[in-house]
């Protein structure tokens, strides 16, 4: 009896402390009606960032990608790749066989970008990025090889072919000065050319959703959307060239990185965004800007948090009105603890450990609204990213003009794969607001790091038909 009596008492106060949540954040919960809406001038946006006219001054960019085809699965050979802009930065060699195994194999190597590169000067990082290529093919034994490489630059890009791409703006965590508006490879080239060690072939600079899409392609034909939820959070589909003004011809498909975070930045989700959203851009390094990601990625999401605590414990709504120097610092509540925080079984105990880490005495009620806040938070996000993705999926079915639309979606990022319930939250708001359409998703294996391979494959396999 005693234990059934406990048992109640909990369901009891979660219920209680739930609807004590429910009411504070009321604003950041938002209705299907209120999505559709979200969707709705989501699918605007595209259109406006598509139309030569209206391109110059939208905000969400839709940059042309020059990848017109998506992996056949008769791409051949040994590449290397650069990965830029994600948790890590990593330098692979990826050798792809068309052995009717379709395999792909591939050997990386994480390298450290200190947060003062990061920060500084563009050519010391992009030296430093020719350092690791050096030390990654020394290690290999193939400094002698001139191999092709595909990089993933994972920044908005504008491109006028493969092997060039302008910087538009920095986003996350970079700001590396003289960069913006110059061309990375001709960067990169440079570095490598100082050096004089060693040699390389840069065919193909990719977004990471870009890559993504095109690791998944490699084994699904019908994936033609790539979609990212870490770091940062954007997407990229095929769309229809004759619906592209700002790239010649009108025949085929070409891949578009949409740049979605940059959405709500000439102020569309104004009245949807909260005291803490508001308050997260004005800390940030690119204020006014992606005002769409950092309501959604990972770089933000703890963050989101970590506000959402302070303020409700200034005023005494938690933790007995008690704050600590931790809690009041800025990056200290982790998005890896929003995921152990909302775990089935663990939950409220990790909340325990973590609040109790940050220096503060948690009572079993702190717990459990720290735990609803952190639902309240990456429900949201996920919320958002599926009205997004579904304005995508409709135009995608638009543009086919099909009664039932079959696709796939192909997904990295280390909120979508490590959150344990966001890529459920995500698929179910797809699903809700397009229930014309059956949508596969498809956990990308390490897209950002194969992608690039793939997209240079995929270059050189074009190459030799039209030499053929
Ligand atoms: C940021 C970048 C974008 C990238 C995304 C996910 O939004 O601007 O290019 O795709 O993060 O990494």
């Amino acid at each position: 009896i005693a234990s059934h009596l406990l048992a109640y008492f909990f369901t009891e106060l979660n219920h209680d402390q739930g609807q004590k949540i429910d009411k504070y954040l009321y604003h950041m919960r938002l209705s299907d009606e209120t999505l559709q809406e979200v969707s709705e001038r989501f699918r605007k946006e595209m259109e406006k960032g598509l139309g030569a006219d209206t391109n110059p001054t939208a905000s969400v960019k839709m940059l042309p990608s020059f990848v017109r085809s998506t992996p056949d699965g008769t791409e051949n050979g040994d590449f290397l790749a650069l990965d830029l802009g994600g948790t890590n930065f990593r330098v692979l060699r990826v050798k792809v066989s068309d052995n009717g195994l379709r395999k792909v194999e591939m050997e990386n190597q994480i390298y450290a970008i200190p947060e003062d590169l990061m920060r500084g000067s563009g050519v010391q990082l992009f030296d430093h990025i020719a350092e690791c290529l050096a030390n990654f093919m020394e290690k290999l034994n193939m400094k002698d090889k001139k191999l092709p490489l595909g990089f993933t630059f994972s920044f908005p890009c504008h491109q006028t072919k493969l092997d060039e791409s302008i910087l538009v703006t920095w986003t996350k965590g970079f700001k590396s000065s003289g960069v913006e508006g110059k061309d990375v490879v001709a960067m990169i080239r440079k570095a490598i050319k100082k050096r004089g060690d060693f040699d390389i072939d840069l065919v193909a600079v990719v977004n990471d959703t870009v890559g993504t899409m095109m690791t998944c392609g490699y084994d699904d034909h019908n994936c033609e959307v790539g979609l990212i939820v870490g770091t940062g959070t954007n997407a990229c589909y095929m769309e229809e060239m004759r619906h592209i003004d700002l790239v010649e011809g009108d025949e085929g498909r070409m891949c578009i990185n949409m740049e979605w975070g940059a959405f709500g930045d000439d102020g569309v989700l104004n009245d949807i965004r909260t005291e803490f959203d508001r308050e997260i851009d004005m800390g940030s390094l690119n204020p006014g800007k992606q005002l769409f990601e950092k309501m959604i990625s990972g770089m933000y999401m703890g963050e989101l948090v970590r506000l959402i605590l302070v303020k409700m414990a200034k005023e005494e709504l938690l933790f007995s009105g008690r704050l600590t120097p931790s809690l009041l610092t800025t990056g200290h509540f982790e998005t890896g603890y929003v995921s152990a925080i909302e775990k089935e079984k663990e939950g409220l105990q990790k909340a325990h450990e973590i609040l109790t880490k940050l220096g503060l005495d948690p009572s079993a009620e702190d717990c459990i609204a720290t735990q609803h806040i952190c639902q309240i938070v990456s429900t949201r996000s996920a919320n958002l990213c599926g009205a997004t993705l579904a304005a995508v999926l409709r135009r995608i079915k638009e543009n086919k003009g099909v009664d039932r639309l079959r696709s796939t979606v192909g997904v990295d990022g280390s909120v979508y794969k490590k959150h344990p319930h966001f890529a459920r939250r995500l698929q179910k708001t797809v699903r809700k607001l397009l229930p014309d359409c059956d949508i596969r998703f498809v956990r990308s294996e390490d897209g950002s790091g194969k992608g690039a391979a793939m997209v240079t494959a995929v270059a050189y396999r074009l190459a030799a038909q039209h030499k053929a």
